[in-house]
């Protein structure tokens, strides 16, 4: 088996090492998603999808969208999907995926203005250095009358399963992606930084923040993740 230097990007997410943390992970990136999360990656996907509603002939952004996991769920709308990251071994992983891919960064994104009937990131925005500032690129290149989903980790909403929860980040985890992860490390990350991301109602503030109308917000699995949406106006 190949193996991967072990490197794990610092709370203040400078892109460049939240880029070769990525790189170091993508080999087995998809295979230790659904093992840490117990499979409910793929519901999460769904629930992401069904909460953009993409149509055949629409053009959607996939933000953040790594091996590209993420867009091949949304392209099972018909719509045509692009997948944008800018981590090269994350999206070298996904080659074989039959989506387009582009190489960028969130916080100065290679697309027009006005470009996308809808955006969307998923466990991507955490990783952003500065989120408000992406989320300002995710409005500029949405159409007016555009979509956003963010699909994030967040703030579990029963006491007692958010203690057990925060246990389970802090604990068990590592030792999990130890024993599945081409970067382990890269797993301590993961859990700060869930642990230092906004609850669901200081993120929809940021996404209000940064120009984007009809804020709401949807749980998933009792808030281990949340859907935040808004919509650009026209
Ligand atoms: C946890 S992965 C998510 C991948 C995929 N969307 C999914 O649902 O599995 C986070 C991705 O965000 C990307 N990323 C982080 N900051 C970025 C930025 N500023 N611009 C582009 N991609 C970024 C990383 O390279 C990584 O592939």
């Amino acid at each position: 088996m190949a193996k991967t230097e072990s490197v794990r990007a610092s709370l203040d997410k400078q892109p460049h090492e939240v880029a070769s943390m990525f790189d170091g992970v993508a080999r087995r990136y998809d295979l230790t998603n659904t093992v840490i999360s117990a499979g409910q990656d793929r519901y999460w996907r769904w629930a992401t999808r069904q909460a953009i509603d993409p149509r055949p002939g629409e053009r959607v952004l996939d933000l953040a969208a790594g091996t590209g996991v993420s867009t091949v769920e949304l392209g099972k709308s018909g719509a045509w999907c692009v997948a944008a990251d800018f981590s090269q071994g994350m999206l070298a992983a996904g080659r074989s995926r039959r989506v387009p891919m582009v190489a960028g960064d969130a916080m100065a994104l290679p697309f027009a203005d006005n470009s996308f009937d809808a955006v969307t990131i998923s466990f991507g925005l955490r990783n952003v250095a500065d989120i408000d500032l992406g989320l300002r690129e995710m409005l500029r290149v949405a159409k007016p009358g555009g979509r956003l989903v963010v699909c994030e980790f967040s703030t579990p909403v029963v006491p007692v399963f958010r203690t057990i929860y925060l246990e389970y980040l802090m604990k068990a985890l590592p030792r999990v992606a130890q024993a599945v992860s081409s970067n382990p490390d890269a797993y301590v990350y993961l859990a700060e930084s869930i642990r230092a991301w906004p609850n669901q109602r200081q993120l929809a503030r940021h996404i209000a923040d940064a120009g984007w109308s009809n804020v709401k917000w949807r749980n998933l699995t009792a808030g281990v993740v949340a859907l935040h949406r808004g919509c650009k106006l026209g």
